[in-house]
Order: structure tokens, then C-alpha cells, then sequence
């Protein structure tokens, strides 16, 4: 064979390499961004999908996401040729009967549909011609709710194929301040944690992860369709008032209540334990390893009753006892030896709890009833509607009831409609490993009584959400909001009364409206969407219990609000109209009744349960293997508040030798070897660098100035990036050169961008729409003033910034190797710190070097908004180790 002939050969295979890998391309997903802004715990979240036909003929294309039950859809749209189709949310009916043509093609099945415990799935397709694009946009909205002293935001993201261009983007403003930030879920473990960045200030935090192509391919959540996990992004507020944090914008205003200085209440709790035949095996095992748990954490003042019934009712002892140790032994003994076996007498349970309790009344201590059923009532009293009379008589208001639905066998509106009566709530616990856990976890939310009987007064205003709770846990939070009728209302008058033990409390307060209003960084309508959220969820558990006339107008009001800010909830239904011939699909929100189906599909574990069955009186058997609680990882290393650092306090600190911790009351001394602690101040500085650390605040430093300097040097990865920096007084970068495995070179400067490889160079503009690009190991995605950047495992954003007529360059590197030493001004990964004493100049302890930090506030370029946030000035050489001249070169 000659040579032109193997070269020909070589060619053709390499042909044939490319079609293969075209062919199985087919579809694109080009960028996939997430994003969430949450804003007094009310979160918005927007999902946008870019998705290209690389095909030569058109073809189908989904969008399959999935979102928290919790949330109601607000805004569905696809863009297809420039064009933009919006949904639309009608009502129900009305959406059901235009469209029943569509319906009855079977074509809204599946548009919205429940999956797993939190999550239900919105799905949709579109025709999409060849060679083109299409973007679905999906927004969906929820109220977070606080449980053992956390709001829990949870993003799913499964984009069904590794994506170039990928993004979650959180950001969080909470004007009272944030206390607690902690980033946990599947999506935050071991190679793709270097992937999650968390930047904290004082009321904001962001929390960005931008994984790699790669990494989406090859990590525990990841499938050969790239990424399929959940991130949870959980924090805390600041609590200043006991009377709580009022808002107000637009004629709303809002009050969040969380007091924390009331002692708790000792309770007299009963638990309703269905030992029927149903629970056999793995339910009635995990029933009894939560209940050994929950014992244990009684408190030693607390009185507690246990009953267990099938067809028949046995008391562990007919009244209620105090939990001492002994008590608890016993109960513990009773415990171990429940067994399943008969029908379900739900009926005869409950009332005989109530009696106990009613008999066992003690001034000062709050009442509790728990039930925990696994099925209809089969036996005594049968008849719901019966038993829910009869119970609701019983109690007479006078303390809640809980009712956890175990599996799916229950009928779960039977049991939140009996919950709802009696001031507590329903809540389904679902089979599977962790269902003690599920147990044990909604025990704790209601295990610390705080107050009872809490009634909210507010003057001057109407449309009030719910003002009177029975309870008030530890942990939680009670939110209110309303409509402000009263225009010229200079301030929001406000009264709590609510019992502690027999003691009554009031929590007045009076804030000026003024105050109140925008703090200038909120989008001031979140408030009206935030009431409209919690007045529709609490008209449509409502509309469970009314009847008639009273039923309807709760209906009506429902609909009304959810028609006006767009909500898809049980009363409205969205339409989606496509472009080919006016096909048509409705969403419509799955309920907790039809969830039945395909979460019994989804949960039942059925080789297990046959396989526990086999030996259910060994306690100790049932080892959970796999618990689907969301990871463990703590991304903040450092848990305690900065703010306890500020209250120390130096008594004597000349040269920082000796300090006095006021706090702890003690003497610090800093180690011997330092002899002083590093100064900080260049003598003309250049630019100031702001690095997070795996510290909650993060480090900033100041670069002394030089005018060519190098960034980032990697060897190992050869990958390098330079910067020319603006003249002494500038903002930023002039231009930036970044290298890659000697054959990628990329030039940014203010008014374009070159990128060369190998042979090939092209230009692009920042202005241009978003463009994408990508080669081996390297995919470059440049939107309005952002250049993304990924070089094997590099991830760089540059930004361009336009400030006060000045235009400069930003870099924010993303994502770089922990483990491969890298240097340049930037510095390496990550940089930890712990502060030895905080005041407004304090003492950090930094790679094994005691410094002096001050804590100054500063704009964080790396982000498009540039907000202004708050770090520990340091010295340069602190952070690199090395002086200016090391990284200065004499050209980019
Ligand atoms: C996310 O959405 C907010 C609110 O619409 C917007 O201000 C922000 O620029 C968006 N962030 C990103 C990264 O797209
Ligand atoms: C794509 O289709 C068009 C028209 O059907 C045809 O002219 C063209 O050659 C095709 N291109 C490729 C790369 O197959
Ligand atoms: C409430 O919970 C917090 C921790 O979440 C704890 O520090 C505090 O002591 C609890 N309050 C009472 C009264 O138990
Ligand atoms: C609280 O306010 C109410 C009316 O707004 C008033 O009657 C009451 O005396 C006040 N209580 C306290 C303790 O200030």
C-alpha cells in the first residue's frame, strides 16, 4: 500500500469515527442552567434548557425535570425558531373541556406526575425541524418551610446527558441576616464537591455548581446519561426580635415568627400504634426500632401512654406516666414484643388515647396525640366520615392530632382530613429503609412544645393568612401575611399572645412601615407571591374541611388567586400549546390520592419485605443498608457563626503575644515561633483578590502592583493563564492570555475574544447570543459578558464588567484540581483558616502562619452582579507564599 492510499484509509476511518459519534449525538443539550433565588424563604426557580436538533430531519426532543411537590408551577414556555409559546393556566374544567379532544388522546397523562417522596415530574416534547433549536423554560415557586431549625431548599437535576454548559445558581437573600449555610444532597460528594462553590456575606450566600462534561459523566450520581441527583441547600436566619421579622412591599407585609426565649413545655404525649396484620414484617419492625429511639428521648418530665391495636385495643398501661428511666425501661420491654396480626380498629384507638389524655390534664404541659396506621379501618367503627365525627368530638380542639399514613395502602385524605380537624397535619411515611428515620424525624419536629394557643394580632390590615396555631415546636416557624388595607399606616402594630407552660405571653411590637420596606437588593413582589402561595395552600386544606356554600366561596378564592399569579395547583390545570397543527397537552397537579399508583411502583421493596419476613422477632436483623438521606457532607467546615469571634474581646494586645478572650475568659498565646504577626499593606496595590475558603467567610488579599502577571500556572495539567492588568488605579484586567496543552491559545480582551487550535482560529464578540463551541477536553460557552471556559479539569469564568464608564475583565476560576499544586497570584483551591481572635483586626491562623486580618467589605467580581460582600483582608504573601516578582512576566 502506498502512502497516499494509507493516508486515504486512515482518513475514511477517522470519517467514519466522526459520523458515529454525530449519529449518537443526535440530540444536544447544549446548556442546562438551574436557576434559584430565594428571598425570605420564598424560592423561585427557573429551569432553562437549551436543546439543539444536530439531526438532517426533525425529530422529537423532551424536557423531563422534576420539581418539589411543594412547589406550584408558575410559567412554562418554549421558544422554537424565535418564536415563544407561554402556557397558560386556566381553570380545571374549563382547560379540560376545551382541550378534551387532547385529553382524551390520552395526551395530558404524564405532563405532571408524581415520582418519589418530594419530587413530581413535569414532562413534555416537541417536534423541533433539523438543525434547530428550541429552549424550554420552566419556573416553579414554593414557601420554604422550617423544620428542626432549617429551611431546606432542594434542587433535582437530571438533565438526561452530559451538558457542556451546565449550571445551578442559588442565591439567597435574607435581610435579617443568614446564620447557617450547608450544602449537602448526592450532587455534593466526593468528585463533584470540588464542583460546589459557597460564597456567605452577611443577608446573602450564593451557592454555585458547575460541573464539567466529564464529571457529569462519572461520579456516584451520575449515569451514562450524565447527572441524575438532588442538591440540598440548607440554612438558617438570624433571629434578632423575639417578636420576629417583619416585611413589607407593595401594600403586603409579612411576619415570621420564631421566639427562642421561652423555656419548653413538658408534654403528655399518647401513641396510636397499628399493629394489624398489614404491618407485618419490615413496617412493624421499623415501628419498633423508631419507637425504642423516640422513648429514649423523652424528656424526664414529659408523660407518655402507648396503645397498639388491630381488631382489638391494648393499653401499655392505662394512664399516662411520667418518663423516668424506669418507665421508659418498661415501656421499652412492651415495645420489643408488639407483633401484627388482625384487623384495624382506628376508630376504638383513638378514642380510647382521648380518654386517657382527657383524664390525665396537668396545668402547664402541652397535649399530643400520634397515630400511626398502615391501612383503611377494617374493624369497630368503619365508616371515615364516622370516625372522623367522633374523634373530632372528642378532642374538642383542645390539642392536635397527628397521623402518619405508612405506605400506600392508607387512604391518605381519610387521614389528613382527620388532622386537619384537629389542629395537627398528615404526613406519609414511605417504605423503605429508612422509614424508622422518617419515624423518628417527624417525632423530633413536634417534640419541643415551646408555646400553645398562639393567636397573632395585626392592626390596619385584611386578607390575613392563618392567625391561630395550637402549637409552637422548637425548630419551626410560624409565617403570616396579609394585605395592608390602611395606606397611610406608619407602622405595623402587632400583638402574639400564646401560652408558655400556664403562663400567658405577649410579644408587641410596632415597626415603621418605612423601614420595612425594599432594602433596595429585593424584588419587593416576592411578598404578594409569597401570601398569594400560603393564602391558596391554606384554602385548598380549607375546602377538605368545609361543606357547601362555605366549601364553595373557599373554592372559588382558590381558583381566583391561583388563576391571577399563575399557580398550576389541584384547581387549574396549564396548557401548553405547541406549534405543528395546534397540538395541545394540559398539566394538571397530581394529588396525594393519585400518587398511590406510581409511588407504590416507585417504593415498595418487595424482595426485602419477603426476605425480613422470614425472621421478624430478631430485633437487631433489620441493618439498613443503603439510607436515602441526602449525603452527609458538609461543604462549611466551620459551623459556628463568625459572630462569636467578634464578641472576643483583647484586653492587652500591644504585639499580639498575649490576648484575653473575654468570652471564654482566658488567656491566648500565640505560638512562640511567630515572632510577629504578618502586617498587611502593599505599598501600591493593584487589585484586590477575593478567594473563598473552606471557612465560611471567605479571604481576600491585596496584589501589589505589577502590570503583566501570571494567574494560574499548572503544570501537571498544562494549563496557564495570564493577565495584563488595567494601569495603577484600574478596576481589573486589560486582557487575560490563558494556554492549554500547548495547542489551545485564548486571548480576551475587553472588545473580543481569539481562540485558536491547532489550525483553527475564530473570533467572537462579547455581545454575541450565546454561542458554544467545543473541542477535546475543551467546550467554551460565551453568553452576554461571560465566557465559560472548561480545560480538562479547569473550570474559569471571565467576566466582563462595565462599571462608571470603565470596561475590565474579571477572571473567576471555578473549578481547578485540589489535589495538583498549582501557582500564580490566584493561588491554589481552597485555603482554610482559623480565626484566633476576632475583632474589627484579628488574628488568623492561615497555612500554619499566624497573620493579621482586617475585616474589610469588598465587590465580588466573580459574579455578573457584583455584590458587595464582606471577607478577611490578609497579606498577599500569606496566601501565596511568594512576592510580586515571583509571578510577575514581562508580557501576557
Ligand atoms: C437568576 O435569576 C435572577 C432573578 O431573575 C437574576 O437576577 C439573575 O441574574 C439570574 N442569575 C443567573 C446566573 O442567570
Ligand atoms: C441534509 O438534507 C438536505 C436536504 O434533504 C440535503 O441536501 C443535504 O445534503 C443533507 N446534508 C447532509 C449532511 O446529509
Ligand atoms: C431549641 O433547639 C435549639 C437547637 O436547634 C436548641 O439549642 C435549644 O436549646 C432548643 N430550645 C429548647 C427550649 O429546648
Ligand atoms: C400589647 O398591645 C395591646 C394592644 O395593641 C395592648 O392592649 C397591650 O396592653 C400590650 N401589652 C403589652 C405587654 O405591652
Amino acid at each position: 500500500m502506498d502512502k497516499a492510499a494509507l493516508r486515504l484509509t486512515l482518513f475514511g476511518l477517522l470519517f467514519t469515527c466522526v459520523n458515529l459519534a454525530a449519529e449518537k449525538k443526535k440530540i444536544d443539550i447544549y446548556s442546562f442552567h438551574i436557576n434559584c433565588t430565594v428571598t425570605g424563604r420564598y424560592a423561585t426557580t427557573v429551569i432553562t434548557s437549551r436543546v439543539a436538533n444536530v439531526l438532517n430531519k426533525s425529530q422529537e426532543v423532551n424536557f423531563e425535570v422534576q420539581i418539589p411537590k411543594n412547589a406550584f408551577i408558575s410559567q412554562f414556555r418554549m421558544t422554537i425558531d424565535g418564536k415563544t409559546y407561554d402556557a397558560i393556566v386556566k381553570e380545571k374544567e374549563e382547560a379540560q373541556q376545551e382541550y378534551s379532544q387532547a385529553v382524551s388522546r390520552g395526551e395530558s397523562a404524564g405532563l405532571v406526575s408524581a415520582v418519589g417522596r418530594t419530587l413530581e415530574e413535569f414532562k413534555t416534547s416537541v417536534t423541533v425541524a433539523a438543525n434547530s433549536k428550541v429552549t424550554f423554560e420552566l419556573t416553579y415557586e414554593e414557601l420554604l418551610k422550617r423544620r428542626l431549625g432549617k429551611y431546606e431548599l432542594l434542587i433535582n437535576a437530571q438533565p438526561m446527558q452530559p451538558v457542556a454548559d451546565f449550571k445551578i445558581d442559588v442565591h439567597i437573600h435574607e435581610s435579617a441576616g443568614i446564620s447557617l449555610l450547608e450544602v449537602k444532597g448526592g450532587l455534593n460528594t466526593k468528585d463533584l464537591a470540588n464542583a460546589v462553590t459557597t460564597t456567605r456575606a452577611q443577608q446573602d450566600a450564593w451557592v454555585k455548581f458547575y460541573p464539567t462534561r466529564d464529571q457529569q459523566k462519572d461520579c456516584d450520581d451520575c449515569t451514562k446519561n450524565g447527572l441524575n441527583g438532588n442538591l440540598v441547600i440548607m440554612y438558617d436566619v438570624e433571629r434578632v426580635k423575639q417578636s420576629g421579622d417583619f416585611k413589607v412591599a407593595n401594600g403586603y407585609f409579612v411576619h415570621y415568627f420564631a421566639p427562642t426565649d421561652v423555656q419548653r413545655i413538658p408534654k403528655n404525649v399518647v401513641f396510636i400504634i397499628d399493629q394489624s396484620s398489614s404491618m407485618q414484617g419490615n413496617k412493624i419492625e421499623q415501628t419498633r426500632m423508631a419507637m425504642l429511639r423516640i422513648l429514649s428521648d423523652l424528656a424526664k418530665d414529659d408523660y407518655f401512654g402507648l396503645i397498639t391495636f388491630s381488631s382489638h385495643i391494648q393499653a401499655w398501661k392505662p394512664e399516662l406516666l411520667k418518663a423516668t428511666a424506669e418507665n421508659v425501661e418498661e415501656a421499652k420491654t412492651f415495645v420489643k414484643q408488639i407483633r401484627s396480626g388482625g384487623a384495624t380498629d382506628i376508630n376504638g384507638a383513638v378514642l380510647n388515647a382521648v380518654n386517657m389524655i382527657n383524664q390525665y390534664t396537668q396545668e402547664g404541659s402541652a397535649s399530643i396525640l400520634i397515630l400511626l396506621t398502615d391501612g383503611d379501618p377494617t374493624s369497630g367503627v368503619t365508616n371515615p366520615v364516622t370516625i372522623q365525627q367522633n374523634v373530632k368530638t372528642a378532642i374538642g380542639g383542645k390539642y392536635p392530632l397527628y397521623c402518619l399514613g405508612f405506605g400506600f395502602n392508607v387512604r391518605f385524605e381519610f387521614l389528613e382530613k382527620m388532622s386537619l380537624e384537629n389542629n395537627g397535619a398528615a404526613r406519609r411515611i414511605y417504605e423503605d429503609s429508612d422509614a424508622d428515620l422518617q419515624l423518628q424525624g417527624f417525632y423530633e419536629e413536634v417534640a419541643i412544645p415551646l408555646l400553645t394557643n398562639v393567636q397573632l394580632n395585626y392592626q390596619g390590615v385584611a386578607k390575613v393568612t392563618q392567625t391561630t396555631f395550637s402549637q409552637y415546636y422548637n425548630g419551626s416557624e410560624i409565617v403570616v401575611a396579609g394585605y395592608i388595607t390602611d395606606n397611610s399606616l406608619e407602622s405595623l402594630t402587632t400583638e402574639v399572645i400564646a401560652l408558655s407552660k400556664s403562663t400567658k405571653v405577649v410579644y408587641n411590637d410596632s415597626v415603621l412601615t418605612d423601614d420595612l420596606k425594599n432594602d433596595g437588593l429585593e424584588h419587593g413582589n416576592y411578598i404578594s407571591r409569597l401570601w398569594a402561595f400560603l393564602t391558596v395552600k391554606q384554602l385548598l386544606a380549607k375546602t377538605m374541611l368545609l361543606k357547601g356554600q362555605e366549601k364553595d366561596n373557599a373554592k372559588t378564592e382558590a381558583l381566583d388567586l391561583s388563576l391571577k399569579y399563575k399557580f398550576v395547583t389541584p384547581l387549574t390545570s396549564m396548557v401548553v400549546t405547541k406549534p405543528q397543527g395546534d397540538e395541545v397537552q394540559v398539566a394538571v397537579k397530581p394529588n396525594e390520592e393519585k400518587r398511590h399508583s406510581s409511588g407504590r411502583k416507585q417504593t415498595s421493596k418487595d424482595s426485602t419485605r419477603m426476605h425480613l419476613a422470614a425472621s421478624p422477632d430478631n430485633m437487631h436483623y433489620f441493618k439498613t443498608p443503603t439510607r436515602h438521606h441526602h449525603g452527609s457532607r458538609n461543604k462549611i467546615a466551620s459551623q459556628r457563626p463568625i459572630q462569636h469571634s467578634f464578641r472576643k474581646i483583647p484586653i492587652f494586645a500591644p504585639d499580639y503575644h498575649d490576648l484575653f478572650d473575654a468570652e471564654l475568659g482566658m488567656w491566648y498565646q500565640l505560638p512562640k515561633t511567630t515572632q510577629k504577626p504578618l502586617a498587611t499593606s502593599p505599598p501600591w496595590k493593584s487589585i484586590r483578590i477575593l478567594k473563598s475558603s473552606g471557612n465560611a467567610q471567605p479571604i481576600c488579599y491585596d496584589v501589589p502592583f505589577a502590570l503583566n502577571v501570571r494567574l494560574q500556572q499548572n503544570d501537571p495539567t498544562e494549563f496557564y493563564m495570564n493577565g495584563e492588568l488595567e494601569a495603577m488605579g484600574g478596576k481589573g484586567f486589560k486582557q487575560i492570555d490563558i494556554s492549554y496543552k500547548t495547542n489551545h491559545q485564548l486571548r480576551l480582551s475587553a472588545t473580543k475574544i481569539d481562540y485558536s487550535y491547532g489550525s483553527e482560529s475564530m473570533t467572537f464578540s462579547w455581545d454575541q447570543e450565546l454561542t458554544h463551541h467545543e473541542t477535546e477536553h475543551v467546550s467554551l460557552v460565551l453568553r452576554s459578558n461571560e465566557m465559560d471556559i472548561t480545560m480538562g479539569n479547569m473550570r474559569i469564568v471571565i467576566l466582563l464588567h462595565k462599571e462608571d464608564g470603565s470596561v475590565f475583565l474579571w477572571p473567576a476560576v471555578l473549578q481547578q484540581p485540589k489535589d495538583v499544586s498549582s501557582s500564580g497570584i490566584l493561588g491554589e483551591a481552597e485555603v482554610s483558616y482559623e480565626v484566633i481572635l476576632g475583632l474589627q483586626t484579628s488574628i488568623l491562623k492561615l497555612k500554619d502562619q499566624v497573620v493579621k486580618a482586617s475585616w474589610v467589605t469588598m465587590k465580588d467580581y466573580r459574579l455578573p452582579a457584583a455584590p458587595v460582600i464582606g471577607c478577611w483582608l490578609v497579606p498577599f504573601e500569606a496566601v501565596t507564599q511568594k512576592t510580586i516578582s515571583d509571578f510577575a512576566i514581562t508580557q501576557p
